[in-house]
């Protein structure tokens, strides 16, 4: 991944933040995207004083913060632009972003759903329809997308999730098919339980909802994991980190669970 370039979109924490880490590790040239830009910065210089500590003197220079918001196409716009400025062109786009509202079906109305269709689907489709000219004229792209199980098994509260989600396959497996022969490939990860911010606010509603305590909230979760533990963001990272790799281009279309075998499907 050595001098690579890569969009690492939601990044300033979770996930997104732990994709970043790692692809600084092993040297690449990294934008990191979320909101706030306080959380953004101060996750940014986190991982490269680590990296510097380890005797990685360039990680400062590879690492740039932009804040913006996927939901909005103008904030997207402006992200490529910065980094095509700033590195010249995009090898690799980690599209991640926070989930949709937890809720059933009964919950939402109309702005809710096209709120989530915004977030989840369009946010791929903006910044996949910008980075693409970069992947088709240098026969090189790399494309991940961080969905979840929800893909493979609908999770009970999560309908706008289960949902939408299902869209971004949709499209991942479309355009792989067709941009194969550019050297694109562009694959989904599908965690469980991961235990970021996200799990630990999932699991207080989940607690005042069904009037248990946080803990057993918590402890719901893991029950319904084999491995009998939350996976942890630097394992769906390692995971990134061979998807986003020259080493992975006969990997393209698929999605693939990181769960601790959650899902019980046998395909
Ligand atoms: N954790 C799990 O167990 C799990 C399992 C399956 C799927 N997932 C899904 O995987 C994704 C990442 O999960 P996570 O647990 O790492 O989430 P997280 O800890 O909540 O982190 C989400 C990241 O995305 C950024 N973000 C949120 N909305 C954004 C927006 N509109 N524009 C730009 N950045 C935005 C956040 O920063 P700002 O707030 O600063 O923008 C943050 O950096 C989510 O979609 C989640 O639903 C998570």
């Amino acid at each position: 991944m050595k001098d690579k370039v890569a969009i690492v979109c939601g990044s300033s924490r979770g996930m997104g933040k732990a994709i970043a880490a790692k692809f600084i590790e092993l040297g690449a040239k990294v934008v990191m995207v979320s909101r706030n830009e306080e959380r953004l910065l101060s996750a940014m210089r986190e991982i490269t004083s680590k990296a510097v500590e380890k005797g990685d003197r360039t990680a400062v220079k590879r690492a740039l913060a932009i804040p913006g918001d996927v939901t909005k196409k103008e904030d997207i716009e402006r992200v490529v632009k910065e980094t095509i400025e700033e590195f010249g062109t995009v090898h690799i786009l980690v599209n991640n972003t926070g989930g949709p509202p937890a809720g059933y079906f009964e919950d939402f109305d109309d702005n809710d759903w096209l709120s989530a269709i915004n977030l989840t689907l369009m946010s791929v489709v903006r910044f996949i329809r910008l980075v693409a000219p970069y992947m088709k004229k240098q026969k090189y792209g790399r494309i991940v997308n961080i969905t979840s199980m929800s893909v493979k098994q609908p999770i009970d509260n999560l309908i706008l999730s289960n949902t939408v989600r299902l869209a971004v396959v949709g499209l991942s497996k479309t355009l792989a098919l067709q941009w194969a022969k550019y050297g694109i490939t562009i694959n989904n990860i599908a965690p469980g339980p991961i235990y970021t911010e996200r799990i630990k606010e999932l699991s207080w509603a989940r607690a005042s909802k069904e009037g248990i305590s946080y803990e057993e909230a918590l402890q719901r979760w893991i029950r319904e994991v084999p491995a009998g533990r939350f996976g942890e963001p630097e394992e769906v990272a390692e995971l990134a980190a061979f998807l986003a790799s020259e080493k992975a281009g006969y990997i393209t279309g698929t999605t693939i669970q990181i769960d601790g075998g959650a899902i019980k499907f046998v395909l």
